[in-house]
C-alpha cells in the first residue's frame, strides 16, 4: 500500500527510480524516533496555536490526530510494514493528513525536516542517555556487591602482566567501579547538550513564524534551545560524543572481560565461570568457553567502528543540513542496543562470579611480590631506595636460584646482603603486612579498600534518591 504523494512532490514531473528510492529510504531504521517525533510534532503544533498559525480547534485536530497514530501503532503490528514512507517523519505526516484531512497539512508550517530531525533525535537519545546510566549503576552494583562476598580475598596484582604485588580482590572490583564512575560523567555531561531544543530553527535560516521556541522546549523538556539555526540543523557533534562516551565504557568493559578471561583459564583458574555466562565446544567436551566476555570484548571494536563513522561522515560536510546526515541513526541505534547488552551481560557475569580464594591467595605469595615490602623495610633502617632496591634484587636473585620464596629464606641469607636485616623482616614480608602498608588514600589496604567500599556503596544510594 502507498501512503500519499511525496511530501514534496510539487516540482517533480517523473518518479523516483526504484533503487535510488530504497536507497534514499531511511524508513526501515528511523522509525525507531517514531514516538520521539510524535511528541515533537505535539510540541511543534502547540507552538503553531500560541503563535496564532492554528486556531484551537485545529491544533486539537492536529494534536488528537497524532495521538491516535500513536496508540495505533501499539496494537496494529503491521502499522509500520504496508508503507513506501521515505522517513518517519513523512510517514507521520501521511498518515495525520489521512486520518484528519487538510488540517494535517498545516502541521508542518514553520518546519523543516531538517530541525524535525534533530529534534526527534535528540529527544530519543537522551532517554537511552538516561537507560544507559542506570544499567550502568546496576553493573557498578554488581561489582560492590561481588567485592563484599569476598571481602578479604587476595589475588595477585599485575603489571605487564607479571605478577607485581598483592591487592584485595575489592580493590580490583573498586577499580572497575571508578572508570564506570567516570563513564557515568561522561553520559551526563553529553546528555546536558543532547537537551537543547533545535526545532525552530527550520531548513537553515529559522522559522518565520512567531513560534514561542523556549515554550516548546519547556513543554519537551529541553534545558534549552539552541542559539543558531544553522548551527542546530547541521552538526552531530551531540551524537559523536555520545558514542565516544560510549566508546570508552567499552574499552572498559572490553578490559575487564579480558582481566576475567584470563582468571578463568587453566593457567590462572582464579575464577569458575558460571554455566549462564559460558558455552561448550562443538567438538572438545572438556571445553567451557568465556563467550560473554569474549563477545563483549568484541564489539568494542564495532561501537569504536560507529565513532569513525560518525567522524568521517561529517568531516569537511558544507553548511547546512546535507543527507550524509542521515547515516548517523544506525550508527547511534547499533551503539546504543550493543552497549546496553554488552554491560547488562557484564552484570550477569558478575553477579554469577566466583573467585577461587585459596588458590588467589596462594598465587599472591608465589613469586616475590613482596619484594618491594623487603626494600621499604631497608628504607625503614635508613637504606636509600636505590640502594634498598639493588640488594632485594640479589636477594631475590638468590631465592629465585633455590627455588625459595623471600619469606621462606634463612636470617642468614637475608644478612649476606645487608647486616641491618633482622628477625622483625619476617613479620614485614607478611601477605597482611604488605596488604595493610599500602594505607594511604586509594591504596589497597584492608581499612582503605573497606571504606572506599562504604563511599561506593553511598554514592550508589545517593543515585538511586
Ligand atoms: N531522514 C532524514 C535524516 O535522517 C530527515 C531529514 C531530511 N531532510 C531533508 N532535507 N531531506 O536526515
Amino acid at each position: 500500500m502507498t501512503d500519499t504523494k511525496k511530501l514534496w512532490g510539487g516540482r517533480f514531473t517523473e518518479s523516483a527510480d526504484a533503487t535510488f528510492a530504497k536507497f534514499n529510504n531511511s524508513f526501515t531504521f528511523d522509525k525507531r524516533l517514531f514516538e520521539a517525533d510524535i511528541r515533537g510534532c505535539v510540541a511543534h503544533c502547540e507552538g503553531l496555536f500560541q503563535a496564532g498559525v492554528l486556531t484551537r480547534s485545529e491544533s486539537e485536530r492536529i494534536k488528537t490526530g497524532l495521538w491516535t497514530i500513536l496508540k495505533r501503532s501499539d496494537f496494529d503490528k503491521k502499522y509500520f510494514e504496508e508503507t513506501d514512507a521515505e522517513d518517519v517523519h513523512s510517514f507521520i505526516e501521511s498518515k495525520l493528513i489521512h486520518l484528519i484531512g487538510d488540517t494535517g497539512r498545516k502541521l508542518h508550517t514553520g518546519r523543516s525536516r531538517n530541525d524535525q530531525v534533530a529534534t526527534a533525535f535528540r529527544l530519543w537519545l537522551r532517554e537511552e542517555i538516561t537507560e544507559i546510566s542506570k544499567i550502568v549503576h546496576e553493573l557498578q552494583k554488581s561489582l560492590i556487591d561481588a567485592a563484599e562476598r569476598q571481602k578479604d580475598a587476595v589475588i595477585p596484582g599485575y603489571t605487564h602482566l607479571q605478577r607485581a604485588q598483592p591487592i584485595l580482590w575489592a580493590h580490583w572490583c573498586l577499580a572497575y567501579f571508578e572508570m564506570f564512575d567516570r563513564d557515568k560523567e561522561r553520559l551526563d555531561e553529553v546528555w546536558r547538550r543532547v537537551n537543547i531544543l533545535p526545532l525552530g530553527s527550520a531548513a537553515l535560516a529559522g522559522t518565520a513564524y512567531e513560534i514561542d521556541r523556549e515554550a516548546v522546549a519547556k513543554e519537551l523538556g529541553f534545558e534549552g534551545v539552541t542559539a543558531n539555526s544553522l548551527d542546530a540543523v547541521s552538526d552531530r557533534d551531540f551524537a559523536i560524543e555520545f558514542v565516544g562516551a560510549c566508546s570508552l565504557i567499552m574499552v572498559h568493559l572490553s578490559r575487564f572481560a579480558e582481566d576475567l578471561i584470563l582468571y578463568a583459564s587453566s593457567e590462572f583458574q582464579f575464577i569458575e565461570l558460571s554455566d549462564a555466562v559460558s558455552t561448550g565446544s562443538s567438538l572438545m567436551p572438556q571445553k567451557k568457553n568465556p563467550d560473554a566476555l569474549e563477545l563483549i570484548r568484541g564489539k568494542a571494536g564495532r561501537i569504536f567502528g560507529h565513532q569513525t563513522a560518525l567522524l568521517s561522515m561529517m568531516k569537511g560536510l558544507p553548511m547546512a543540513y546535507n543527507k550524509d546526515m542521515q547515516e548517523d541513526k544506525e550508527a547511534v541505534f547499533d551503539t546504543v542496543d550493543n552497549v546496553k547488552l554488552s554491560l547488562q551481560v557484564a552484570e550477569i557475569v558478575m553477579r554469577n562470579l566466583h573467585l577461587k580464594e585459596e588458590r588467589t591467595r596462594q598465587a599472591a605469595t608465589k613469586g616475590y611480590l613482596n619484594a618491594t615490602e623487603l626494600a621499604d623495610y631497608l628504607v625503614n633502617k635508613g637504606v636509600p631506595f636505590r640502594t634498598a632496591h639493588d640488594s632485594v634484587g640479589k636477594v631475590v636473585l638468590y631465592g629465585i636460584s633455590i627455588g625459595k620464596e623471600l619469606n621462606e629464606l634463612n636470617l642468614v641469607d637475608f644478612q649476606k646482603v645487608s647486616k641491618l636485616i633482622e628477625n622483625d623482616v619476617f613479620e614485614a614480608l607478611s601477605l597482611e603486612k604488605t596488604l595493610a602498608s599500602k594505607n594511604q588514600i586509594g591504596g589497597t589496604s584492608p581499612e582503605r579498600v573497606f571504606q572506599a567500599l562504604e563511599e561506593a556503596k553511598n554514592s550508589l544510594e545517593r543515585e538511586n534518591e
